[in-house]
């Protein structure tokens, strides 16, 4: 997406609406619209949508015996059959040229709620499926980025740090982004959020910086299709160059 004028989705994880978390959801919309861009805030919690992938999500029942999600899913984008609340997601999803999934680190990982949100807006049709995955996912040529938050400092979530590498922890989430095409910005990260009112206007100005480059920072670096062998390995010779892939 580089350049001006894009569709920005700020995907909000946070039950509290005064949260730091939702704050920086609102610097977000403020510093992309301010540089010309559209930005709008999906807050789940507000929209109350369930963690859990079940019958509901659905209009019509392609096997009623047994429920297989993906081919449910697969069915219900094919025939229109998603319950409004799951469309007006997906149609966010699919209106967004540019996504940004705000959530605080629960337990190394996103709140259940996001992560639902993930398995019940990631469908067959709209984020993979007959064969077009990573580069060529349906949601290429779009951008995302995981902006996250924690008590602690980034230092804690370093390669010597208590928590881990940040990278190691987010590694699921960006090749789930990128494997239906999204190009992944390096992740945004705001510590030290509930040190007071100072560090929280140094953290909101922080993110409020990182965002100027939204349209334009280079993506991370994956792996292409050509670097593949049938096996789903690494063809022999290809250097491992993500978190995820390593040695020769
Ligand atoms: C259920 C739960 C689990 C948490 N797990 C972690 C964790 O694994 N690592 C971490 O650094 N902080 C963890 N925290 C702290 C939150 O990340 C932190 O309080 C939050 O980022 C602050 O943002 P907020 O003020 O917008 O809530 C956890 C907090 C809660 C409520």
């Amino acid at each position: 997406m580089p350049g001006k004028n894009k569709k920005v989705l700020i995907v909000l994880g946070h039950p509290e609406p005064n949260s730091y978390n939702a704050a920086l959801a609102a610097t977000a919309v403020e510093t992309l619209e301010a540089m010309g861009h559209e930005a709008r805030i999906t807050n789940l919690y507000a929209k109350d949508l369930d963690a859990r992938v079940t019958r509901a999500d659905f209009t019509e029942a392609r096997n009623p015996d047994f429920f297989a999600v993906m081919r449910e899913q697969a069915n219900a984008f094919k025939k229109d059959a998603f319950v409004p609340a799951v469309q007006a997601e997906i149609e966010l999803l699919q209106w967004c040229d540019g996504l940004i999934l705000q959530y605080p680190i629960w337990w190394f990982g996103m709140p259940a709620i996001l992560k639902g949100y993930m398995d019940r807006i990631f469908v067959p049709g709209v984020a993979y499926g007959r064969g077009k995955w990573y580069e060529i996912g349906p949601l290429a040529g779009k951008r995302a980025l995981v902006s996250c938050t924690a008590d602690c400092g980034i230092e804690a979530y370093s390669p010597r740090g208590r928590y881990g590498d940040l990278s190691v922890l987010l590694w699921p989430i960006h090749q789930a982004l990128r494997f239906t095409g999204f190009d992944v910005l390096a992740p945004a990260f705001t510590g030290h959020v509930s040190d007071g009112d100072e560090a929280r206007a140094a953290g909101l100005a922080a993110h409020a910086e990182r965002l100027k480059g939204f349209a334009t920072d280079a993506p991370m670096d994956f792996h292409t299709e050509d670097d593949y062998a049938d096996t789903y390995t690494l063809k022999p010779g290809v250097k491992g160059k993500t978190i995820g892939q390593w040695g020769e």
